[in-house]
């Protein structure tokens, strides 16, 4: 830590008021120790800044700020640079609002489809969703604004989210749910980590002193602040005690006063308090020493960054004869079809609204683009809020009527936004009826219809998908999302996201259907480590799209892969060539297999990813690095990650199932011995390097006699391996006794 600031002079009750916040979104200030009040406001992919009424629900306004696409969308991009870039753009808007932590990025995994904030998280995948994290974070610095990394942890439902406790097994916990938090924290550094609301296995995340000291200061190295999310303290004074330094919004003098009156009741260690109060000062030494008041911004300057992230970041899911891209010189009618071209849904509902400094609709942009094309429009259906007073059927028939006439349609569905919001959950994943009934009618009329999706998290399409030749999805786009939509379904820029989900063809097929979202109290993750596509590859099931999918408007192809160790991990390169008529991106993936490992692995788990821009005919070269830490598993036995000795093999392709090449490296690891007692059997005992050969000179003649009958790996010998050691003392036919056993413990804990 950096501070320099004089605390050790503060009273208890000063030290006290500086853990909890000022007001909704400032903390107190103490100018006799030279402690200036940090400011914070939300995020993720927006400065939502309040001057007055200020609420953590999106209710009350916010000043104009650029809203950049939601993580739905900017993950989808699987671009590191683009995440850092938007990140340091909102670390200026941030600055120039005078707001010195942004509250986040959210990382959290999205274990079901139904949770009503995915919009706001990156990905299933805990790799894909801590690289983006990590970029996010030190863009977002990199502008003297501290990130909040949310929310730790295991917040993965909205339902009964202030109180559910996420009953997590401790290998998912770790290699799933918080691996992405460990990789942000380690590589990032952010100056905050706001924790969740919900329990994690039966304890507050706000005053888990497992979570927040154990694991993130201890195993982790986290030094910095530990915020609460707004109004998630339950227990001040044991959040404290936990490592939960600031509370907030303010809790009126109340949470101050009860950590005070603990220290002097000596409920509470006041070193406890000294530490929190040292982290909050550095927090404000780095705030107070990263602003950069009169900073401005350029809104068309940012406006054209939010139009490139939407441009990565839509996922071109489906093609068929290459109906996209439309061609404005060649003329023809172009119906565009469904509300959401022309009210655009771009962000999600809660607390990370923003509102936006201009808001482009596809309608507008179609049509200023359309070049000799003739645009028509009809809205097809209603969403939410809309003035509309036409009925559905009149709605559709007008829609049909264009269709008929059109010689391409462009059909704009999606969610509407009470279907998807924070605080609570959906309960389909469908799109509404009156969309799939225009949809319907729609393709009767005419077969050439490309469907463009706005949804915060995925939606079942495979009622519909193959009536249909064409599929873009541009989730919420931020505010720009309207006039990328146009750029990508005229061809002026191409596809190259990747889904960042599965999209399962049935709710009935997710990992988590029959868990979620639990009941009294507690939501049990019995999918264990098969979250996304690890479950659906391990039931080697059908999906609608597989994780990493995304098409182009060129094709790719790969032409070799290398492999060479570095520094304990791994270093890939790919030779890919753009085998296709246009210039386009490629984002190249890695997924790991260790066949022959001990525990229970997925069948594969990306482990890297890289894009890179390619002209028609030329071919580069995409470099993965996997560092060591990445082969490495949770052994629950001690506790700790673990890299197996192992032939590793990774698979290398376009998408979880469209994979080209693979190759194998050796990564060395010292052998693992498996810790044994008197509890373990005999199997477990004979294979242990030191209490193996002590434990067979003790049992060598009766075990030759007994082989004699029952050879290795027999029926009767795999009853003898699996006896528990314990029972060997009370065989009267084996010369074995209770002081025999002490002595082969005894030797075991020496060696
Ligand atoms: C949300 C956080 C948000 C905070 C402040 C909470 O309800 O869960 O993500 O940062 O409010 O608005």
């Amino acid at each position: 830590m950096t501070n320099t600031n004089n605390t050790a002079e503060l009273s208890l009750d000063q030290k006290a008021a500086l853990t909890s916040g000022a007001g909704w979104w400032d903390t107190v200030a103490c100018p006799e120790a030279g402690i200036p009040a940090v400011v914070m406001s939300d995020g993720p992919h927006g400065v939502r800044f309040q001057e007055a009424d200020a609420d953590h629900l999106g209710l009350s306004s916010s000043a104009p700020a650029t809203c950049f696409p939601p993580a739905v969308a900017l993950g989808s991009s699987w671009d590191r640079s683009l995440a850092h870039r938007v990140a340091a753009a909102l670390g200026r808007e941030a600055q120039s609002f005078g707001v010195n932590v942004l509250l986040g990025p959210g990382i959290n995994i999205k274990r079901s489809p139904l949770c009503g904030r995915n919009f706001e998280y990156f990905s299933e995948d805990p790799l894909l969703s801590g690289e983006l994290g990590v970029a996010w974070v030190n863009g977002l610095q990199s502008q003297g604004v501290g990130a909040s990394l949310k929310h730790f942890a295991a917040n993965n439902q909205e339902t009964d989210r202030l109180t559910v406790s996420a009953d997590i097994a401790a290998r998912p916990l770790q290699e799933i749910y918080l691996r992405a938090f460990r990789r942000v924290v380690r590589e990032a550094k952010p100056w905050t980590v706001m924790c969740s609301y919900n329990r994690v296995n039966g304890v507050y995340a706000s005053q888990n002193p497992w979570l927040l000291t154990d694991v993130l200061r201890d195993d982790w190295g986290y030094d910095g602040v530990v915020v609460s999310d707004w109004g998630a303290v339950v227990d001040r004074v044991k959040g404290l005690a936990a490592g939960m330094d600031l509370e907030m919004p303010t809790s009126s003098g109340n949470g101050p006063a009860q950590v005070a009156a603990a220290v002097r009741a000596g409920a509470l260690d006041e070193a406890a308090l000294d530490r929190s109060v040292a982290r909050l000062a550095d927090l404000a030494a780095k705030s107070g020493g990263g602003a950069r008041p009169g900073t401005t911004f350029d809104p068309a300057v940012h406006h054209a960054l939010a139009r490139e992230a939407a441009l990565r970041s839509a996922v071109l899911l489906k093609n068929d004869g290459a109906l996209l891209p439309l061609d404005p010189a060649t003329g023809g009618k172009i119906a565009v079809l469904g509300e959401f071209a022309r009210t655009p849904r771009y962000q999600g509902a809660g607390s990370s609204k923003v509102n936006p400094t201009r808001l482009d609709n596809a309608l507008d942009a179609i049509t200023a683009m359309a070049g000799n094309a003739g645009i028509s429009f009809a809205p097809g259906f209603t969403v939410d809020d809309a003035a509309e007073s036409t009925s559905d059927s009149a709605l559709r028939e007008q829609a049909v009527a264009l269709a008929a006439a059109a010689d391409v349609v462009l059909l704009f569905l999606g969610l509407p936004a009470s279907y998807e919001s924070e605080g609570f959950d959906r309960e389909h994943i469908d799109l509404p009826k009156e969309q799939t009934e225009l949809l319907d009618a729609v393709v009767a009329v005419n077969p050439n219809v490309a469907v463009v999706l706005a949804n915060g998290a995925v939606v079942g399409v495979s009622g519909w998908a193959h009536k249909v030749p064409a599929i873009l999805e541009g989730w919420l786009g931020g505010q720009a999302g309207g006039s990328a939509t146009a750029d990508l379904l005229f061809g002026i820029a191409n596809p190259s996201g990747r889904l960042t989900e599965t999209m399962p063809l049935r709710l009935e097929d997710t990992p988590a259907y029959l868990d979620f979202p639990g009941e009294a109290g507690h939501v049990t993750y019995g999918e264990g480590l098969f979250v996304g596509y690890r479950h659906y590859d391990a039931r080697a099931m059908e999906v609608s799209f597989p994780f990493g999918h995304g098409l182009s408007y060129t094709s790719f192809e790969y032409l070799d892969l290398r492999i060479e160790a570095t520094d304990g991990g791994a270093r890939l390169t790919v030779a890919v060539r753009n085998s296709g008529g246009r210039a386009g991106r490629e984002v190249v993936q890695a997924y790991l297999q260790a066949p022959g490992s001990r525990v229970q692995r997925a069948e594969r788990e990306l482990k890297g990813f890289g894009s890179i821009e390619l002209q028609p005919g030329e071919t580069g070269v995409v470099v993965i690095t996997v560092p060591r830490d990445d082969f490495a598993f949770y052994d629950t036995t001690v506790q700790a990650w673990l890299v197996e000795d192992l032939e590793y093999r990774f698979q290398v392709g376009a998408s979880s199932r469209d994979l080209r090449l693979d190759a194998s490296i050796r990564i060395h690891s010292e052998d693992y011995i498996a810790p044994v007692d008197k509890e373990s059997n005999i199997g477990q005992w004979l294979s242990h390097p030191v209490g193996g050969p002590a434990l067979l000179r003790l049992i060598e003649p009766v075990l030759a006699t007994y082989r004699a009958g029952a050879p290795e790996g027999s029926p009767r010998d795999k009853m003898l391996m699996g006896t528990r050691l314990g029972q060997l003392a009370q065989f009267p036919i084996i010369p074995v006794t209770e002081a025999d056993l002490d002595a082969l413990m005894d030797l075991v804990s020496e060696s």
